[in-house]
């Protein structure tokens, strides 16, 4: 399996690579501060996963972004991510305020297709809670489900893939336009909704 590059390493980016440790998929990480601030984070989830730059983190074949909403243009900011995987795992709502962001009618993943330009986006992991995303699929006797869309078969394939390999059901919702809203928080109806697949 290939290096996933994962731009944010707060909840929801370690929670995605505790997942990733778990079935053994490589990662490298990358925060603001630097790879020296996530020591204590890769030395926890294991050899698998390593701290890195923005840059490297950008330079993998798929990408997965989990910043802070207001954050997302300085994460992304010179970085080149044409033609790769980028899946968004973000929500147009932040802490402490938790203040929807004015989207004027768009959905969130459209506006940050914008801040990536030529990339393959594909929403997916940003509609459970991050401890759910970092636990055991295999819940209830069946496996949680994670939903994803886009507008990239081919890259829609691959997230499926990942998704089922890390244990989770997943369930395309269809393009961003669709997909995504549905996924969207706030505003969709299915954040937060902690699912399990039976059979
Ligand atoms: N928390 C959840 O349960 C959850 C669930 C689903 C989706 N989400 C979405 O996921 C995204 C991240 O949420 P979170 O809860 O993980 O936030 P968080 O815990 O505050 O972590 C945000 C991360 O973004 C990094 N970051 C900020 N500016 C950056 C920059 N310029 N370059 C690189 N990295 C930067 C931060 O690094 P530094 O600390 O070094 O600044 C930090 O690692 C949000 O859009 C949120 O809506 C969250």
């Amino acid at each position: 399996m290939k290096t996933i590059g994962i731009i944010g390493a707060g909840a929801i980016g370690s929670a995605f690579a505790t997942a990733l440790a778990n079935k053994g998929i490589p990662a490298v990480i990358a925060n603001s501060r630097g790879p020296a601030s996530l020591q204590d984070l890769v030395n926890k989830l294991g050899p698998g996963i390593r701290a890195g730059t923005r840059e490297e983190a950008a330079a993998q074949d798929m990408v997965l972004v989990a910043v802070n909403w207001s954050k997302l243009p300085a994460a992304l900011a010179g970085l080149d991510l044409a033609g790769r995987i980028v899946i968004d795992a973000n929500n147009p709502i932040e802490a402490p305020l938790f203040k929807p962001v004015e989207l004027h009618g768009r959905a969130s993943s459209e506006v940050f297709a914008e801040l990536v330009p030529g990339a393959q986006v594909v929403k997916a992991f940003n509609h459970l809670l991050a401890h759910l995303v970092a636990s055991d699929p295999a819940a209830e006797g069946g496996r949680r489900v994670l939903f994803f869309s886009g507008d990239h078969p081919g890259a829609k394939a691959e997230v499926g893939a990942l998704i089922e390999r890390l244990g989770f059901s997943g369930i395309d919702l269809g393009p961003l336009s669709l997909g995504a809203r549905l996924v969207q928080f706030p505003g969709g109806p299915l954040p937060a909704l902690n699912l399990v697949k039976f059979g």
